[in-house]
């Protein structure tokens, strides 16, 4: 992996910081003996991320049968796992707000993705494993960081991209030296996500070529894939390929892939509107 931090860092500025609610709360859920009491009492200082927990919690995907408003009972419906992802998820939606129809798209591309590889991963691997939301969540983070640091170079590349069909890395190699994968990259290490995060963000595009974590890689990019290919964040929709190498590290068919694809897309399409 290049080093040369400092030279992308120079052209895009400073990387925002993580909320600090996500940081209490990352650091809490790490004593084994913190009580529901103890993080309600925190959540709660923080209105908005309160509302977040309250809205996923009451959302169709959790069928209650009554909505709930409190955070005790939220915390035991979702479980203290979900709960740290969610805090990610929703830190990394205020460090980095949408303001325009392109940053909206981004945001909804990256949820779509998260949603489909953490469901992918439940019947291809056959459980459910919380990392694999927030490593499809934060795969093109590094999309985010361009959009907003460098929007009139960025988007004019991602309308290319999009309206052509290219891939992007090229185009991004080309222009900047650099691509999305990389500025994720360093993101993460910068916000010390665990190792698995750091390898799929950087080889979601080639997951064939990672070192290590290649089937969290190749999960992430399959749900990607299904996001273009549902057209969850984007103008048109994009054809899943027809050889496509993560297949084949997680020996599964792309029919496979594209019927459970089918049969989750609608489940995908309403947790949507709740994030
Ligand atoms: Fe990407
Ligand atoms: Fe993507």
């Amino acid at each position: 992996m290049r080093a040369d931090v400092q030279k992308i860092l120079s052209r895009v500025g400073s990387l925002p910081p993580l909320p600090d609610i996500v940081l209490k709360l990352q650091e809490r859920l790490r004593d084994p003996e913190v009580s529901l009491s103890e993080l309600s009492t925190l959540v709660m200082k923080d209105p908005a991320f309160t509302a977040d927990i309250l809205r996923i919690a009451n959302s169709p995907f959790y069928g209650l049968s009554r909505p709930t408003s409190s955070l005790t009972q939220c915390f035991l419906i979702l479980g203290l796992r979900n709960i740290q992802t969610l805090a990610l998820a929703f830190g990394i939606k205020r460090a980095f707000p949408s303001r325009s129809f392109k940053e909206r798209l981004m945001w909804r591309h990256s949820v779509s993705t998260a949603l489909f590889t953490h469901l992918l991963t439940r019947e291809i691997k056959g459980g459910p494993r919380e990392e694999l939301f927030i490593y499809g969540l934060l795969h093109d983070i590094g999309k985010t960081v361009l959009l907003q640091s460098l929007p009139e170079l960025y988007e004019p590349l991602l309308d290319e991209s999009y309206s052509t069909g290219k891939e992007i890395c090229p185009l991004e190699k080309e222009l900047l030296e650099f691509t999305h994968t990389e500025i994720g990259y360093f993101l993460a290490q910068e916000w010390n996500l665990d190792e698995g995060a750091q390898t799929a963000i950087f080889f979601h595009h080639n997951p064939e070529l990672s070192p290590k974590f290649s089937e969290e890689s190749a999960l992430v990019r399959l749900g990607d894939l299904l996001s273009h290919h549902y057209a969850l964040g984007f103008p048109q929709e994009n054809p899943f390929p027809e050889a496509e190498p993560s297949l084949g590290i997680l020996n599964v068919t792309r029919e496979r892939v594209l019927s459970l694809g089918d049969r989750i897309v609608e489940s995908v399409r309403q947790e949507l509107e709740v994030f």
